[in-house]
C-alpha cells in the first residue's frame, strides 16, 4: 500500500485523475469500479477536462457501477447512477452498452448480484478501482463487519452510513435502509485501486484503515493486503488537522 499525503482536496483531485489517465492510456478498455460520494466528484471534473482538452478518452472503458440503494431504478434522480451518470459516465461519453450497473429497482436482487459478479469475471476482474473511504472504513456499501471475500449481495445500511448519507437525502428518515455492493471479492482482486480520502473527518478511520491489522470491523483495512493500492490522502485527513475542512466540493 502506498500512501500519497497532498495538500488538500484539489490536489487529490489532481493525483488521482493522473494516475486514472495513465491506466487508461495503458489500457483504454480498461475495467474500472467506480465510487459515487464527495470524495470522487473533483476527480471526475478534472477527467471531464482533460477530455475537453482531448487528453483523456473513457470511451472505450467498461465502468462498474460500485453500489446503489435498494429500491431506486437508474433514472430516480437519488440513484447513485444517476450521479455516476452526471459526473462521470454522460460528460466522458462511455456507451450504454460499456456501463455494468447495479439497477437498485430490480425485483430479483440476488440474481442482479450473481450476474455483476458473473460480469465482473467475464472482464477478467476489475483493472482499477476508485473508491472513497466511508466514516465506518466502508468500501462501497461493505458495512463493518464484512469478510474479506464477500460477493456482491444486497447490505443493510449501518446506522453511520444512513447519517453520513442524511446530507444528500434532505433528512434521516429519508435515507434507503438497504443497499446492493460490489463485494470486497471483486474490489480487493482490482489489479490497482485508488482510495481518496479528504478531510479532517476522515483522519481517525484513514488511521485504523492503514495502522490497524486487516479485520471485519474496519473493511477498508483489507486493502493493506490488497496488490497495488494507492491511498491519496490530504493533510487534514491525513493529520486530523481542520484548518483544511471546507476545500472540498462536490457535495450534493
Ligand atoms: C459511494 C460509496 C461510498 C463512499 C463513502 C465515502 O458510491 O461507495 O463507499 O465512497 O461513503 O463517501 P464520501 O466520499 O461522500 O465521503
Amino acid at each position: 500500500m502506498r500512501i500519497e499525503i497532498v495538500d488538500d482536496y484539489q490536489a487529490v483531485n489532481r493525483a488521482a485523475a493522473s494516475h486514472i489517465a495513465a491506466v487508461v492510456a495503458a489500457k483504454p478498455t480498461a475495467s474500472i469500479v467506480l465510487a459515487t460520494g464527495s470524495s470522487p466528484m473533483g476527480t471526475y471534473q478534472d477527467l471531464v477536462a482533460r477530455h475537453e482538452r482531448n487528453a483523456f478518452d473513457a470511451t472505450r472503458l467498461r465502468v462498474f457501477q460500485l453500489d446503489a440503494y435498494l429500491g431506486l431504478g437508474r433514472e430516480d434522480r437519488r440513484s447513485l447512477y444517476r450521479w455516476l451518470a452526471e459526473s462521470f459516465l454522460t460528460p466522458l461519453g462511455v456507451p450504454d452498452d460499456h456501463v455494468v450497473a447495479l439497477p437498485g429497482d430490480t425485483t430479483d436482487p440476488d440474481a442482479v448480484c450473481l450476474a455483476f459478479d458473473a460480469a465482473v469475471r467475464e472482464a477478467g476482474g476489475f483493472d482499477l478501482s476508485v473508491l472513497g473511504l466511508g466514516p465506518n472504513g466502508h468500501l462501497g456499501f461493505n458495512e463493518p463487519p464484512a469478510a474479506p471475500d464477500s460477493p456482491t449481495r444486497v447490505v443493510d445500511l449501518s446506522e453511520e452510513s444512513i447519517i453520513s448519507n442524511a446530507r444528500y437525502w434532505g433528512g434521516l428518515d429519508q435515507v434507503p435502509r438497504r443497499a446492493l455492493t460490489a463485494g470486497l471479492a471483486s474490489l480487493l482482486a482490482a489489479r490497482e485501486t485508488l482510495l481518496l480520502v479528504s478531510g479532517a473527518h476522515k483522519h481517525g478511520i484513514l488511521r485504523r484503515t492503514v495502522e490497524e491489522a486487516p479485520s471485519p470491523d474496519v473493511p477498508a483495512s483489507y486493502l493493506q493486503v490488497a496488490a497495488n493500492v494507492t491511498v491519496i490522502a490530504d493533510r487534514a485527513a491525513w493529520d486530523g488537522d481542520g484548518a483544511h475542512l471546507g476545500s472540498r466540493s462536490g457535495d450534493r
